[in-house]
């Protein structure tokens, strides 16, 4: 599938097969896009702890938020908890010197001389202060985002979940205090049809971004709009006229009468 089709066609899957297990492959291949991705300094910070429903101890899966509409966890047969390691940033002189070493960054006989004069102390020199929410959760950002494609094209469907005390979550998962939980994410085969109900409302483009100033909204031009439809990036928009019959479908299957948000 082209990469067009596939941002297209992601959706947030919250209704899965409860009893249909995710292969550990995919789950890896995941991993893969994630820790490939673009990351500032090329600090890597993103870490994930998976969690397999089927395999993890329970105090491990008591430990997961239980999300608005907590049937997601329940249904998932895998959750993924990202997290950032804040400490990555202590090893950016190391990580710079690999980047200038393999060829990413720099040229000639000096560029490692002016690395050591430069970039290295300017990092030494942010202290702290690289750890605090910013570059690093974009960069993960990233990694999770490449998961997420990753797990579209295997077929899968995975919703992120934000939970109110991320602090309290990361304890009781065991992860060491220099990490922040990001998000937890459900993995599994979709319980619903593929479009998953048309795709959903975004706010309006001229409201999101600026061309040249911030007084001047960047123009959308139609054309490319029409040819973005074409290709499947731009779908007929949420809800298709058969989603409530489809939602109450997967809510008698998965029994998930009495829960509020359906
Ligand atoms: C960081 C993040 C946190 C989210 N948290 C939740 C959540 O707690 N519960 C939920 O049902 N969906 C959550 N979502 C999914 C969004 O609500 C979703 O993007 C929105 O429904 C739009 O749908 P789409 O992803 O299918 O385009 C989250 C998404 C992201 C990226």
């Amino acid at each position: 599938m082209e990469l067009r089709q596939a941002i297209g066609n992601r959706r947030s899957i919250r209704f899965l097969l409860p009893h249909k297990p995710v292969e550990r492959e995919k789950i890896q291949c995941m991993l893969e896009a994630a820790r490939i991705a673009s990351h500032w300094g090329n600090m890597n910070s993103l870490r994930a702890l998976v969690i397999e429903r089927d395999q993890a101890p329970q105090d491990v899966l008591d430990a997961l938020p239980s999300p608005v509409g907590g049937y997601q966890i329940r249904l998932a047969p895998v959750v993924i908890a990202w997290y950032i390691e804040t400490e990555a940033t202590d090893h950016a002189g190391e990580r710079l010197r690999q980047l200038v070493d393999c060829g990413a960054v720099g040229y000639g006989d000096k560029k490692r001389d002016e690395l050591e004069n430069t970039l290295v102390p300017m990092f030494a020199q942010m202290g702290d202060v690289v750890k605090q929410p910013g570059l690093g959760e974009i960069d993960c950002g990233q990694g999770i985002a490449q998961a997420t494609l990753m797990a579209f094209e295997l077929g899968l469907g995975t919703c992120c979940l934000g939970t109110g005390n991320p602090e309290a979550v990361r304890q009781k998962l065991g992860l060491p205090d220099t990490c922040r939980l990001l998000v937890t994410q459900t993995v599994g085969y979709p319980a619903e049809t593929p479009e998953a109900g048309g795709q959903r409302p975004r706010r309006p483009f001229e409201e999101l971004f600026q061309l040249n100033g911030y007084d001047n909204p960047f123009p959308r031009d139609a054309a490319v709009v029409e040819q973005l439809e074409r290709d499947g990036l731009i779908q007929q928009p949420a809800p298709l006229p058969w989603r409530e019959t489809e939602l109450l479908y997967l809510r008698r299957a998965l029994d998930l009468t009495g829960q509020g948000l359906l």
